[in-house]
């Protein structure tokens, strides 16, 4: 729970980027291939459009476009560790992080990837302040990095219309738990038992040993949308109350409510139960959907370059995915350039 760091090593934000990929897909290029309409995806999702890597493009690419951002955005190009949580790796194995690492010049560095799901940034935020709090580094690269079109299956409309490529990054440097920027207590939940609501059936262990034979859709994503949004609603809600409470922190106190972008009529959901306003509350998935464990760190890179977040903002951060896993953090914005292409 807590974010831990006595003394200089606490985990501080010192840098933010997001990165998207050009190419820019409406609600109307899918009904053109699928059942769907423009007014059904906005009205259910909030959704207007999404970025999609072109092919060839993968997560590691995403993630080093970003990193670079978030390194540059901290003033140093150096880190000790490079923590990447993505639902869509480049591979089974190796993880990705080791060549993201390398790619970005960051050789020898401790590198891993979290699998964490859409909760994959705050699990990684506590797993990178957790290494600087240990004194195992002192600067660590945390990227949340997705190409969600190589697993959604195109033809599945309760999907296809939903999830999204992108990436961001942030950068925690050792510092004092008194700095803008210091991590607050991150709390943390899973729920296994129902981990078929988010799920890509195929290509692990479990259906390889039970010798069933793969069917045809088992290595593309699937969600059980309606149950699945019953526990955001919930476990976002809980999470954001526990994370404020080890802060000791009211809901009055928070500036930002920066949820991860689900959906986002699960975000107004949260806030009305928490009793925050909507004008706390950002958001970014009209334009670029739901990205995963890219949603939060791509979010606070673009608040913080347009200047919904500004320095001395008390933020909330929240996340909900597959496992079921869940977390919620808080900290206060830094003085920060943040670095969004
Ligand atoms: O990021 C990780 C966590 N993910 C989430 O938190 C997502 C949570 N779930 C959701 O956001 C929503 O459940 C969805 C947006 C996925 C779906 O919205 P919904 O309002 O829960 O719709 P539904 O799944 O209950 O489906 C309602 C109807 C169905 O038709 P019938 O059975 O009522 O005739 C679906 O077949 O809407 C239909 N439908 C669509 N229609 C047009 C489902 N997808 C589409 C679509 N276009 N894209």
């Amino acid at each position: 729970m807590s974010a831990g760091g006595s003394g200089d090593r606490h985990p501080v934000l010192a840098g933010v980027g997001g990165w998207l990929p050009s190419r820019v897909v409406t609600n109307d290029d899918l009904a053109a291939h699928l059942d769907t309409s423009d007014a059904w995806i906005r009205s259910r999702t909030g959704i207007g459009s999404r970025r999609f890597a072109e092919p060839g493009v993968s997560t590691g690419d995403l993630a080093v476009a970003a990193g670079a951002l978030a390194l540059k955005s901290s003033g140093e190009a150096q880190a000790d560790a490079v923590v990447l949580a993505t639902a869509t790796p480049d591979h089974p194995l190796p993880g990705t992080a080791p060549q993201v690492a390398e790619r970005l010049g960051l050789i020898g560095a401790a590198a891993f990837d979290v699998a964490a799901v859409c909760a994959g940034f705050v699990y990684g935020l506590a797993t990178a302040g957790g290494l600087i709090a240990a004194g195992t580094a002192r600067r660590v690269l945390l990227i949340g990095a997705e190409t969600f079109t190589s697993i959604v299956n195109p033809r599945d409309r309760s999907t296809a219309v939903i999830f999204a490529d992108g990436a961001g990054a942030v950068v925690l440097r050792a510092g004092r738990p008194d700095e803008p920027g210091a991590l607050g207590p991150t709390d943390l939940g899973s729920d296994g038992g129902n981990h078929e609501l988010i799920m890509v059936p195929g290509g692990g262990s479990r259906q390889r040993s039970s010798g069933a034979d793969p069917g045809p859709e088992d290595h593309f994503f699937h969600m059980a949308g309606r149950d699945v949004y019953r526990h955001a609603v919930e476990r976002l809600t809980s999470s954001s109350r526990a994370a404020l409470a080890h802060a000791g922190w009211q809901v009055t106190d928070v500036d930002r409510f920066v949820p991860h972008q689900a959906n986002a009529k699960i975000s107004a959901a949260v806030a009305d139960r928490l009793g925050l306003d909507a004008d706390r509350v950002l958001s970014n998935i009209a334009e670029v959907g739901n990205t995963s464990a890219a949603s939060i760190p791509l979010l606070l890179a673009q608040a913080g370059a347009d200047g919904r977040l500004q320095p001395g903002h008390r933020v909330l951060l929240a996340a909900f995915g597959g496992g079921l896993t869940w977390g919620a953090s808080t900290l206060v914005w830094p003085d920060i350039t943040a670095l969004t292409v």
